[in-house]
């Protein structure tokens, strides 16, 4: 089989476990960098041994040479480069969030859908070792239909440190960390009709909100509460596990803190552990979101390689985006949006 190979633009924090990712993939590699920022391009061009380094994405296009590329950067830039991606034929993964409004995202889906190029968000979430537990419990029918779920990130880790620019935008918790929580709700209760939200600023020295809780009534007939914070002082610091409880017609799944899973059925009481691997080059507590890292672009090689719709393609990805969109119209206005009526 021949290596597929790749292009990565946006060098940043989060860039690196991608990075480190490439390394550990079957059959892809990445054989060019590119950051308008020469010291990050440095940096990450250095560690990883790329020689191939561009501070300006047309220039990296203009060269080619690779299968597709890997768009690291941060939302404002995703529809010029998805675009600029679609307009060369290369194949494009774009980090969440997807865009910077539907509309935008939408336009962007259709650009690779008329170019005839596979298009992913890297939403790695639904791919960590306990999100994928509990989807297998609840497809084994153990607990039978599902009529109840929630979907639980609750923190007081200073992400700010990592990623000051989370502190200065207009909307914060549920653009950044909701949009994960909404697609691990849509993963495990499948998609939604209707969405009601409200929102809190609990700390004074950020911008956005930072505490929201969202209903979802689910097409299935489920209800669900995905509820998020950075401002809950625990005792024991949950980041970044996503808590889940889901209750079904025969049985019910408590995934709680500690990677403790646990099915109660017609069958009795399991426990187990859901624990996610620490990679060679991850560290805690971010090894559950490093080893979905991993798995997320794996899927996209071999999908590439194979052929075949990823999992959290463009098209998908749409669903999730619109949940976002809609929490923030909802708690501005105090009503329920019509989810199904925004992806007309
Ligand atoms: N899935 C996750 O678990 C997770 C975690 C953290 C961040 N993220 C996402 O990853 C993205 C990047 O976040 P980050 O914290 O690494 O940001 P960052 O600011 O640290 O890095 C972004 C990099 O992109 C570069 N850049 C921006 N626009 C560019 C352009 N047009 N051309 C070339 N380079 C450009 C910047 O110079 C910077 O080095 C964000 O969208 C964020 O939401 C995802």
């Amino acid at each position: 089989m021949t290596e597929l190979k790749g292009a990565l633009i946006g060098c940043g924090f989060f860039a690196v476990n991608q990075m480190h990712a490439w390394k550990d993939v079957d059959g892809a590699q990445i054989i060019a960098i590119c950051d308008r920022d020469p010291e990050r391009l440095k940096i990450v061009g250095d560690q990883f041994g790329i020689e191939r380094r561009y501070s300006d994405a047309a220039a990296l296009f203009a060269d080619g040479g690779f299968d597709f590329v890997d768009i690291a950067t941060t939302v404002q830039s995703h529809r010029a480069l998805v675009e600029m991606a679609a307009a060369h034929k290369i194949p494009a993964i774009c980090q969440k969030p997807f865009a910077k409004t539907l509309s935008d995202a939408k336009a962007m889906v259709r650009a690779c859908a008329d170019a005839g190029i596979p298009l992913m968000v890297h939403e790695n979430f639904r791919w960590q070792t306990p999100i994928q537990a509990v989807k297998t419990v609840l497809q084994s029918g153990a607990i039978g239909e599902p009529f109840w779920g929630r979907f639980s990130f609750r923190s007081g880790y200073d992400v700010f440190s990592g990623q000051p620019y989370l502190a200065e935008g207009e909307r914060f918790i549920i653009e950044d960390l909701g949009i994960h929580t909404l697609d691990i709700a849509r993963f495990i209760l499948g998609d939604v009709k209707t969405l009601t939200a409200r929102t809190k600023r609990v700390n004074p020295k950020i911008k956005g909100e930072d505490v929201a809780t969202i209903m979802l009534d689910h097409q299935n007939g489920a209800t669900s509460i995905v509820d998020v914070s950075y401002a809950t002082k625990l005792g024991t610091e949950p980041f970044p596990e996503t808590l889940i409880e889901i209750d079904g017609t025969l049985g019910t799944i408590r995934l709680s803190q500690g990677y403790r899973l646990e099915v109660n059925s017609a069958e009795g009481t399991t426990v187990s552990n859901a624990s996610p691997k620490l990679l060679s080059w991850a560290s805690r507590p971010w090894h559950n979101i490093q080893e979905s890292v991993l798995a997320i672009q794996q899927h996209w090689a071999d999908r590439l390689t194979a052929g075949g719709e990823t999992s959290t393609s463009g098209a998908d990805n749409l669903k999730t985006f619109a949940l976002v969109e809609a929490a923030y119209d909802s708690a501005a206005h105090g009503r329920t949006v019509d989810i199904e009526a925004m992806l007309r």
